[in-house]
């Protein structure tokens, strides 16, 4: 049972040393402790409290070595004697897990993740085991671990603990990282992630080039002749041979749809030029590159490993699906021979934790995606093999049931949609005290509280465990993230567009639409950043970006420079420093007079677009108007003209969001920009408006706390805007 990974000695004659009852954590550090009446009993060790994962004669055998504190046991009983109220919960790193962490949104559950990371890491440090913990984030928010959780000190102080950061290395999307300065790589640990184009399968290539759908059997079969060619190599017209590639690239693959007579005389060229299209799209996330990350590179001893795909923006799903099949396939397939030849593959690949966050995306309970089977896979043999999983789901009826079922501890935090308590209910590896099925109960579980299964104390029941503060950052906005966004709106494609032939079918025509309308995505804008963090955020990217585009001869400056670029001075151009004074004028009528227009310089439409986008989603006035909780979804249009008068255009897109139902709020000018916005209940839109040659853009930003209306009201929108 044990992995030969950790550590023989010490840990087993340590008993005599710890003697000393441990102490009870304060009931400030737990503050929701209601009172459960069935009596609790779990392994307790009275040395370090309460043991999660553990049989009792494992725990005899290895005592407290591999035990890591994620919380406190917070319920009170009648019974003073059995009361387990204030203990510290330990839980097991030793022995593999498939854990499974669920809550509704904000209830705490990536803080839980990142507490499990944390409590891997100061393991490895005590060296009491030794693993490789891979994180998996969509969201941008395990990055911060490097950094000290400096703003929960006062909690942390009820705790006695005191914050610390982690030297977590973290892999972002190579062209992100290709883009960033030398000296930000090396003090943020970040590594370049890319997937090698051969790792993917057909049907994997259908999931990248066809959003959450699959190709046409043509452009399947496609597909699959271009990636035999390409691996087989094959003949030109002309009777020249291209050698067989063991490690090719998407532009590899292009080169052989427009070469191989094969290919010619098989397909129809609009089918050609569609895939090519789509693989140029592909290749634009800069993800896609041979050789490629391997699991070796992510899954290192004593290591803990973050890769960030946010970056990515809407285009992180296939991509990480696709990691992630590849992640655990490798790491399953080294450990199994391990076991076969009975020799050490810790060279190789050590014992992993494998964490992915919002992990319905992947393992989802209907459909496929190309992560699905390997994480089920994972998740029923990796145990046998010393790997663990920790799966984070907001909906546990969404995520597949033969991930689930495999789960030996089930950490919840407050759920409130019925079919999720269900499929809670019917996987508990514990008992349920009927308290804890009661809909109002769960749903009123505050924020970092959770109910806690543990599968090893098998018949005895779930209890209420108050999680640690974080001893880490957890999310946040950083210079990085800004830094990510400048990035991914400068460094240059890797393909040049050429410019497209005469054909036209159907496909192609749609197909160019979609290219047409990409607007900039962006990662989630920054939140909460102190006056002094502006200041230096904003001064760093200034001369980040200025070195980047003098480097390129572009004619552009992202910032708000007065002269020589702006072709007339607006009328209440602050100065350049950077105090943001902003000036909100309610309004319910719209009076174009008042709107203060950007003109910038000679700039393409493209970049001119791009520089708008930034500016509604990360100037001040947005801050206070539109990004006031993190926890909104939003999204963003661009609207475009040429040759048009501006306020028109103004006039058009604020008839079109009024006839949307929102209603006029309020001016709010920030230097030479105004932002116009509009609300309506939990919902804002807000948009701002600039120039450059007689071209128009202004971006529109859509928020609110509710995904679906918010698509909603965006696809109004998008409707009625003018075209
Ligand atoms: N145990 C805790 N102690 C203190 N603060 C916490 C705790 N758990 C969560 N928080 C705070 O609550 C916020 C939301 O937590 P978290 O990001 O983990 O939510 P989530 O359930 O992952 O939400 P989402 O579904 O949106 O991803 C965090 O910013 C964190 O500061
Ligand atoms: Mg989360």
């Amino acid at each position: 049972m044990r992995d030969p990974s950790t550590p023989d000695e010490d840990s087993t004659n340590a008993a005599s040393l710890a003697d000393r009852p441990v102490e009870l954590l304060p009931k400030s550090a737990l503050p929701f402790h209601p009172r459960v009446g069935d009596p609790l009993d779990l392994l307790v060790d009275l040395s370090v409290g309460v043991v999660l994962g553990r049989s009792e004669s494992f725990h005899r055998k290895y005592y407290t070595g591999g035990l890591g504190i994620i919380g406190g046991v917070a319920e009170t009983s009648d019974d003073i004697l059995t009361s387990l109220m204030g203990m510290p919960v330990n839980l097991d790193l030793m022995g593999p897990h498939v854990m499974f962490v669920a809550g509704k949104r904000g209830s705490g559950k990536s803080y839980t993740l990142g507490i499990i990371a944390e409590e891997l890491a100061l393991a490895m440090e005590r060296r009491e085991i030794e693993v490789a913990a891979v994180v998996v984030d969509t969201v941008d928010v395990f990055r911060q671990m490097v950094d000290a959780n400096d703003e929960q000190a006062d909690i942390l102080k009820k705790w006695s603990l005191e914050s610390k950061g982690f030297p977590v290395s973290v892999y972002i999307p190579r062209r992100t990282y290709v883009g960033l300065p030398d000296e930000v790589k090396k003090k943020a640990r970040l590594f370049p992630l890319s997937i090698g184009p051969k790792e993917l399968s057909v049907s994997d290539w259908g999931y990248v080039l066809e959003k959450g759908g699959s190709l046409s059997t043509t452009m399947d079969n496609l597909i699959g002749e271009t990636l035999e060619s390409v691996r087989k190599g094959y003949t030109l017209a002309s009777g020249e041979k291209v050698n067989l590639k063991r490690d090719f690239s998407i532009k590899d693959m292009i080169v052989c749809i427009e070469t191989n007579p094969a290919i010619e005389e098989l397909y129809k060229p609009a089918t050609k030029m569609a895939l090519i299209q789509r693989l140029k799209r592909a290749d634009r996330l800069g993800v896609f590159h041979p050789g490629g990350t391997s699991a070796q590179d992510l899954a290192v001893a004593g290591q803990i490993t973050v890769i960030d795909v946010a970056p990515l923006g809407s285009d992180a799903e296939p991509v990480l699906a696709i990691l992630t099949n590849m992640l655990c396939r490798q790491v399953l397939t080294y450990r199994m021979a391990w076991t076969d030849e009975g020799t050490s593959a810790r060279e190789e690949l050590p014992p992993t934790w494998l964490i992915i966050d919002e992990a319905h995306t992947l393992v989802p309970r209907s459909g496929n995606t190309p992560a699905k089977d390997a994480i089920v896979g994972y998740a029923k043999l990796g145990r046998r093999f010393g790997c663990s999983l920790v799966l984070c789901t907001q909906q546990p009826s969404a995520v597949s049931d033969d991930a689930i079922s495999q789960a030996d501890i089930i950490i919840s935090h407050s759920l409130s949609h019925d079919s999720d308590i269900k499929a809670l209910q019917q996987r508990a590896p514990a008992v349920m005290p009927e308290q804890f099925r009661d809909k109002v109960f769960i749903s009123s579980l505050p924020r970092g509280v959770a109910l806690v299964f543990d599968q090893s104390t098998e018949n005895k029941r779930g209890f209420i465990m108050q999680v640690r503060p974080r001893l880490s950052q957890h999310g946040g906005t950083d210079r990085l993230s800004g830094l990510f966004e400048a990035v991914r709106l400068l460094i240059p494609e890797d393909i040049e567009e050429e410019p497209d032939s005469d054909v036209s079918e159907e496909e192609v025509i749609e197909e160019e639409d979609e290219v047409v309308e990409e607007i900039p995505e962006v990662p989630r804008p920054p939140l909460k950043l102190s006056k002094e963090d502006w200041r230096v955020l904003d001064g760093w990217m200034k001369d980040y970006i200025k070195t980047l585009f003098d480097q390129q001869k572009q004619e552009y400056d992202i910032t708000d420079e007065p002269a020589p670029r702006v072709e007339e001075p607006p009328p209440t151009s602050k100065s350049s420093d950077m105090e943001w004074e902003l000036e909100r004028v309610p309004m319910t009528e719209l009076d174009t007079d008042q709107i203060h227009i950007r003109r910038f310089g000679p700039l393409s439409a493209l970049l001119l677009g791009k520089a708008m986008t930034r500016q509604v989603l990360y100037s001040r006035a947005s801050h206070q108007f539109l990004f006031t909780s993190e926890k909104d979804i939003r999204e963003t249009l661009l609207v475009e003209h040429e040759g048009v008068d501006p306020l028109e255009i103004v006039e058009d897109v604020t008839t079109g969001i009024l006839s949307s139902g929102m209603s006029l709020y309020e001016l709010i000018h920030e230097a030479d920009f105004t932002f116009i916005c509009f609300r309506k209940d939990g919902m804002r839109a807000a948009f701002t408006v600039g120039t450059s040659e007689g071209k128009v853009a202004i971006p529109i930003v859509v928020i609110g706390g509710n995904r679906s209306e918010v698509s909603n009201l965006a696809g109004r929108l998008r409707s009625k805007l003018p075209s």
